[in-house]
C-alpha cells in the first residue's frame, strides 16, 4: 500500500533527492578537485540527463511511496538551464497526504542574485547555501576558481530577500584548511542575519575516491560546538523529525541557531529516510553506494507508471546500507565510490 514502504531495517523512503547536472562552476577540493576534474573529464552528455518530464514522472513515484521532501542537488543545481520550469513541475505534485511536497536545494549560491526569485515564484520552498569561509582568500582556495565570498553573501541575501528564509549554510569544516574559519563565520552570521539563517558545520566524509580524505583532516562535531560554546554560549534544541542529519543548537542569546553534521564521529543511518537519483536516473540508496539502480532505462522503454513504482518499491525493500555507521568497524571501502559531485550530499 502507498506510503508504507520500509527497508530491510525498517527505515521509510521520505526524502528524494535530485541530482539535475554533474557540472559545478566551483573546484572545491573536498568535491570536485581540479587535477581530478579539468579540461579532459568527461561530464555526462546532453542525452543521458533525465529530461524535466523524467525527473517529475519519477518524483510523482516516489512521492506515492511516500515521501515528503524533494530537493535538487548537482554538481550546482542552478547551472541546470531552466531550472524554475523543474521546481514549477514538481511543486504541483502531491504527497500520499494530499500536501505539497516540501521543495529545496542546494546550491554554491553564486547564480542566487538572478535565480532566487524565479525560483521561489515557481515554488521552491527553501535552499541551502554551501559557503566554507567569509574570509576572501581562503574562500577562493577553498572553491579553487577564484571565486570572490561577497558574491556568494549577495546571494543568500537575495535568497532571504525571495523569502526563502530560513536559509541554510554548509560549512564542510577541514581542519588546518578553513578551521580557524568557524568563529568568524558564526559572528558574521548571528550579527548580520540573526534566526533568518542557521549555519551548519559539516564534518569532512570520506565521500567518493578523488579527495584523498584523510581522518586528520576531520574536526570533530564535539570540538566546533565547544568552540562555539565557549565564544557564544549555546543551548540544544530537540530535532523537528527522527531523520534529520544536523544536530540542533542555539545561541543563549537568541540570535539564532547552528547545526552540526557528524557523519563521521556520530553516524545517523539509524533513521536514514533519503533516496538518490542521479543525473542520469540511477537510484542510490546511500552517499557512499558504489552501484545505483537503472531507472532510466524502465523509463526509456516504455515501462508503465506502476512497473517503475515497482521496480522502486522493490529496491527500497532491500535496502540495508548505512554506510557511515559501518565505516568505524569493518567496512571495507567499496572499490569505487560514487562521488559527490554527482549525486550532490
Ligand atoms: P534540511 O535540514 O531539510 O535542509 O536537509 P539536510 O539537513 O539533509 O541538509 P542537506 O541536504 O544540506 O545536508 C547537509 C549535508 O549533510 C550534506 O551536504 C552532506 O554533507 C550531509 N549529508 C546529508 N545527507 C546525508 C546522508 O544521508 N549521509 C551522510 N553521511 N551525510 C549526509
Ligand atoms: N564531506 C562533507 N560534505 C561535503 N559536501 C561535498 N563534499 C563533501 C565532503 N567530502 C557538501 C558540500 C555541499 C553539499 C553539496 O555537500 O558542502 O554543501
Ligand atoms: Fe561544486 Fe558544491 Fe562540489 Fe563545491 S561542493 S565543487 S560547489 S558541487
Ligand atoms: Fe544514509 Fe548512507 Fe548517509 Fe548512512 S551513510 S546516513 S545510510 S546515506
Amino acid at each position: 500500500p502507498a506510503g508504507r514502504l520500509v527497508d530491510r531495517l525498517g527505515r521509510p523512503l521520505r526524502d528524494l533527492r535530485i541530482s539535475v547536472t554533474d557540472r559545478c562552476n566551483f573546484r572545491c577540493g573536498y568535491c570536485m578537485p581540479r587535477e581530478v576534474f579539468d579540461t579532459r573529464y568527461r561530464f555526462l552528455p546532453h542525452d543521458a540527463l533525465l529530461s524535466f518530464e523524467e525527473i517529475t514522472r519519477v518524483a510523482r513515484l516516489f512521492l506515492a511511496h511516500g515521501v515528503r521532501k524533494i530537493r535538487l542537488t548537482g554538481g550546482e543545481p542552478l547551472l541546470r538551464k531552466q531550472l524554475p520550469v523543474l521546481v514549477e513541475q514538481l511543486s504541483a505534485l502531491r504527497t500520499v497526504d494530499g500536501s505539497k511536497p516540501e521543495l529545496t536545494l542546494t546550491t554554491n549560491g553564486t547564480l542566487l542574485p538572478r535565480l532566487a526569485r524565479p525560483l521561489r515564484d515557481a515554488g521552491l520552498d527553501r535552499i541551502t547555501v554551501s559557503l566554507d569561509a567569509l574570509d576572501d582568500a581562503v574562500f577562493r582556495r577553498m572553491n579553487d576558481v577564484d571565486q570572490p565570498v561577497a558574491e556568494v553573501l549577495r546571494g543568500i541575501d537575495a535568497a532571504l530577500e525571495a523569502g526563502l528564509a530560513p536559509v541554510k549554510l554548509n560549512m564542510v569544516v577541514r581542519r588546518g584548511l578553513n578551521d580557524h574559519e568557524v568563529l568568524p563565520l558564526a559572528r558574521h552570521v548571528r550579527d548580520t542575519w540573526g534566526a533568518a539563517v542557521r549555519l551548519r558545520f559539516i564534518e569532512y566524509m570520506d565521500v567518493g575516491s578523488s579527495n584523498g580524505w584523510r581522518l586528520d583532516e576531520v574536526l570533530p562535531s564535539a570540538q566546533v560546538r565547544a568552540r562555539l560554546d565557549q565564544a557564544f554560549g549555546l543551548e540544544r534544541v530537540p530535532p523537528a523529525s527522527p531523520d534529520e542529519t544536523a544536530e540542533r543548537w542555539r545561541y543563549r542569546d537568541g540570535r539564532g541557531e547552528i547545526g552540526l553534521i557528524s557523519s563521521v564521529t556520530h553516524a545517523f543511518c539509524g533513521d536514514c529516510s533519503r533516496a538518490r537519483l542521479s543525473t542520469e536516473g540511477k537510484l542510490f540508496l546511500c552517499l557512499f553506494a558504489s552501484r545505483g539502480h537503472d531507472l532510466r532505462t524502465l523509463l526509456r522503454s516504455g515501462a508503465s507508471d506502476a512497473q517503475i513504482a515497482g521496480a522502486i518499491g522493490m529496491v527500497w525493500n532491500a535496502r540495508d546500507e548505512r554506510y557511515s555507521e559501518l565505516r568505524g568497524r569493518q567496512a571495507p571501502a567499496p572499490e569505487r565510490r560514487i562521488e559527490m559531485h554527482y549525486i550532490g550530499g
